[in-house]
């Protein structure tokens, strides 16, 4: 059911855990099935993803997709980042089952949130960045990690 890749991502995942003084969080969950994931970003004054961690509480696709979005969007431009696509983080994982398509969009909004607290905390406006639907509290969640 599972690429080698998929499965090499959850069973060995990149990134994991948090950043102590993040430049930017995101945090998005999925109604429905109930999982939530979280992205710190630390960005340099040159706008480039030095460091990214997630912490995601959910399924083994949302871990593996998690994961891979870390790797894709480190050492990026906060530009090159937005390009981070669901399609994109789902190709390099070698695709993943239509039933799990969903838990691959939950990382580019984690993404797209995490950019948005960014640019919020530095006042600036990322071109083609639109506010993240889903906001989930930092209170809200707080005992939820995977
Ligand atoms: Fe919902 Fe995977 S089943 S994120």
């Amino acid at each position: 059911m599972y690429s080698e890749k998929v499965m090499d991502h959850f069973t060995n995942p990149r990134n994991m855990g948090e950043l102590e003084n993040p430049s930017g969080v995101g945090t998005v969950g999925n109604a429905k099935c109930g999982d939530i994931m979280r992205i710190y970003l630390d960005i340099d004054e040159n706008h480039i993803i030095n460091d990214c961690k997630f912490k995601t509480f959910g399924c083994g696709a949302a871990v593996a997709t998690s994961s891979m979005a870390t790797e894709l969007v480190k050492g990026k431009t906060i530009e090159e980042a937005l390009l981070v696509t669901n399609k994109a983080v789902m190709e390099a994982l070698d695709g993943l089952p239509p039933v799990k398509v969903h838990c691959s969009l939950l990382a580019e909004e984690a993404i797209h949130a995490a950019l948005w607290d960014y640019a919020k905390k530095n006042d600036i406006v990322i071109e083609g960045l639109k506010e993240p639907k889903q906001d989930i509290s930092e209170e809200e969640h707080e005992d939820e990690e995977y």
